[in-house]
């Protein structure tokens, strides 16, 4: 049966080389804990950590997955998102860890090939990306480069795959609500789910134990179709102190919204997106929103996306889910990605991930570091600033049109749209579109080679994906060919004798 136990006292029966998967949500009770057990005792050291989303807090603070960013304490990292944790980043950038950076729903999954003792997935997520062993095998840096590979192409019935191998895991950290007498987790209250069933078969299957952190216990038991984990597979619970170390997100300690606790009448919390560069890109990208569809909308400028449906008055024509679990409602944009307000259902993010990667979604509009001319897309890796690929990888793969979003160029840049036109004061001091990005985290050819339908919206124009290359399709009011944009990227776009101007009332 499951013993309450304090933070500390969990971590400190978790051995030296242990493999630790985490569900990553705010566990902001069991996470500090590391630090300081490891601090005060050495132990546990060499850790293997696994976790498939960044949760932030997009700093150096010692908040979220930061909690694990101690040289010794950790060995190797694998994990699906690492740019929105700074310090843990920072580790992988000074070679201070083996670090792996595999797609965010393959780790999502892999957790029940682990718990059924099953060989690992094979799939085509990630061919022709830097996690192709052919490419970079997803090692993130010099240190790894030499370290086993976790990612080989085998051949399954004529056709080429990923084989992605399967870690142990001997420990699970797990969160939900409630926790019963007999260690049942309800999950009533919580802003998303993720992998918490998952994660903790995993561990038990291998031999493991399981922590679970939750806001109260229940003498009563849980009604048995409200328990989400079930008490055989958890063997400690931690008890959070107050809802600051048991919050909805790393930015909103509670919003009832989110978990579906309370109904709340969107007019009264929305807020309209000002008419910027932003949400020019939302407004365009917005057009091709379709009633009916399933839609995915990515961290970063696409979130505005959801915005704009709710301005235009058809948020509830079209299906929004977030891949970390949260079906239909406003999903939240900026740094609190990931829960909706209202959302409909919720699901696990391994369930969701399977629905994207067999085709479930109709349009996803993804974020935009670099493009080339191959149509290959960027957003895992800027110089020396590690980003990873998140489940960029899995869903613009897996959906049959993508759209990616973003400023045609980043650094700065001062641009106004006025009088229905966009006016160009300062350009942006860096290139976007590339002769070639500096790694891929979509691959043009192979989204060509499956039929893809794939669009580039930028606040001044729009390329489409034709097979042979990117073809400028429309061009905003006020921009000029050549200055605009022929000089402000790196290669030639192909260019069709008329270009079509975007529609005028995404400026007005
Ligand atoms: C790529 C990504 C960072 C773009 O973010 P965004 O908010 O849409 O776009 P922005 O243009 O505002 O870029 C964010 C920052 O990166 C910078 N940036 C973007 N492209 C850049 C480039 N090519 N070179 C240098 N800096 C760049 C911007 O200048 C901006 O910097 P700032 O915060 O200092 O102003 C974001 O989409 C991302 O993290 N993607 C990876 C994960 C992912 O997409 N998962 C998909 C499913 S969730």
């Amino acid at each position: 049966m499951a013993r309450i136990v304090s933070a500390d006292d969990a971590v400190r029966r978790i051995p030296d080389g242990a493999t630790v998967v985490l569900n990553p949500l705010p566990l902001e009770e069991v996470f500090p804990a590391f630090g300081r057990v490891y601090q005060a005792t050495g132990s546990p050291k060499d850790l293997t950590v696994v976790w498939s989303a960044g949760i932030g807090p997009f700093s150096d603070e010692p908040r979220g997955l930061n909690h694990f960013a101690y040289r010794g304490m950790v060995k190797r990292l694998i994990g699906g998102h690492f740019g929105l944790n700074h310090s843990l980043a920072g580790l992988v950038a000074e070679n201070a860890v083996e670090a792996y950076n595999l797609p965010q729903g393959v780790i999502a999954q892999m957790y029940r090939e682990v718990a059924a003792k099953r060989p690992g997935i094979f799939t085509q997520v990630g061919i022709g990306t830097f996690v192709d062993p052919r490419v970079e095998g997803g090692k993130l840096n010099e240190r790894t480069r030499n370290c086993e590979d976790l990612v080989e192409v085998v051949q399954v019935n004529g056709q080429k795959l990923l084989h992605y191998k399967p870690f142990r895991a001997d420990v699970g950290i797990i969160r939900g609500t409630t926790a019963d007498r007999l260690g049942n987790i309800g999950e009533d209250d919580e802003a998303i789910v993720m992998e918490n069933l998952e994660v903790a078969i995993a561990a038990k299957c291998c031999g493991g134990f399981v922590i679970a952190q939750v806001i109260q216990t229940s003498d009563e038991p849980l009604h048995p179709h409200h328990v989400r984990v079930p008490g055989i597979f958890v063997d400690y619970v931690v008890v959070a102190e107050s809802k600051k170390s048991h919050p909805h997100t790393l930015f909103v300690d509670d919003d009832p919204s989110y978990s579906g606790r309370e109904h709340t009448p969107l007019e009264q919390v929305f807020q309209r997106m000002p008419l910027n560069l932003e949400k020019v890109i939302c407004r365009r990208a917005a057009m091709e929103l379709r009633a009916g569809a399933n839609v995915n909308l990515g961290v970063g400028i696409p979130m505005g996306v959801a915005a704009v449906a709710h301005e235009e008055g058809i948020l509830d024509t079209v299906s929004f889910s977030t891949e970390v679990g949260a079906i239909g409602g406003l999903p939240e944009g900026g740094r609190n990605f990931g829960p909706a307000k209202n959302p409909t259902a919720f699901m696990s993010q391994a369930h969701m991930f399977d629905f994207y990667d067999g085709g479930g979604l109709d349009l996803t509009c993804v974020g935009l570091a670099q493009a080339d001319r191959e149509g290959n897309v960027n957003v895992s890796k800027l110089g020396s600033r590690i980003i990873g690929c998140g489940g960029f990888i899995n869903i613009t793969q897996g959906t049959r049109k993508c759209v990616f979003c973003g400023e045609f160029r980043a650094g700065a840049a001062d641009i106004a749209v006025d009088g229905g036109r966009l006016v160009i004061r300062r350009e942006g001091r860096v290139p976007k579109f590339l002769k070639q990005v500096e790694q891929i985290t979509f691959s043009g050819k192979f989204a060509r080679q499956q039929g893809r339908d794939v669009l580039f919206v930028t606040e001044r124009c729009v390329f489409r994906l034709a097979p042979e290359g990117l073809l400028l399709c429309e061009i905003a009011p006020g921009v000029d060919l050549q200055k605009d944009i022929l000089q402000q990227m790196e290669f030639r776009p192909i260019i069709p004798a008329e270009i079509a101007p975007m529609d005028p009332r995404i400026f007005a």
